[in-house]
């Protein structure tokens, strides 16, 4: 069976999460227990400006903080963008906060 909400994948993480319906792609990994880089939230600062690798995207403010060149180029702005389908994004800093949390405490290091 199949998840009625849209998908959104973060790699290079590997995680996949659902995208309630108006919530952002930041907001959605945010519930889901994940740290994206954000500052301000609302389309301006590009703080969190990544790579859109596969799907569509809407934006809820009417001019986020890109041009169209990097629109063309596949750049998103996650804290404003709400899928229009399944989607997956590229932040190489994208931290599982649940992982991080329990290797920070007392993890043991690997053998080799
Ligand atoms: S957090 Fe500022 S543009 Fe996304």
């Amino acid at each position: 069976m199949t998840s009625p909400l849209p998908c959104l994948r973060i790699e290079p993480l590997g995680r996949e999460l659902p995208v309630a319906p108006r919530q952002s792609l930041l907001e959605a990994a945010q519930a889901a227990g994940l740290w994206l880089p954000r500052s301000c939230r609302n389309g301006t600062c590009r703080a969190c400006l990544c790579r859109l690798r596969a799907g569509a995207v809407s934006y809820r403010v009417e001019w986020p903080g890109l041009s169209a060149e990097e629109r063309a180029e596949g750049w998103v702005l996650p804290c404003v963008a709400e899928p229009l389908g399944d989607v997956t994004i590229e932040q190489p800093k994208a931290l599982d906060q649940r992982i991080s949390a329990s290797s920070s405490s007392g993890d043991a290091a690997s053998a080799s």
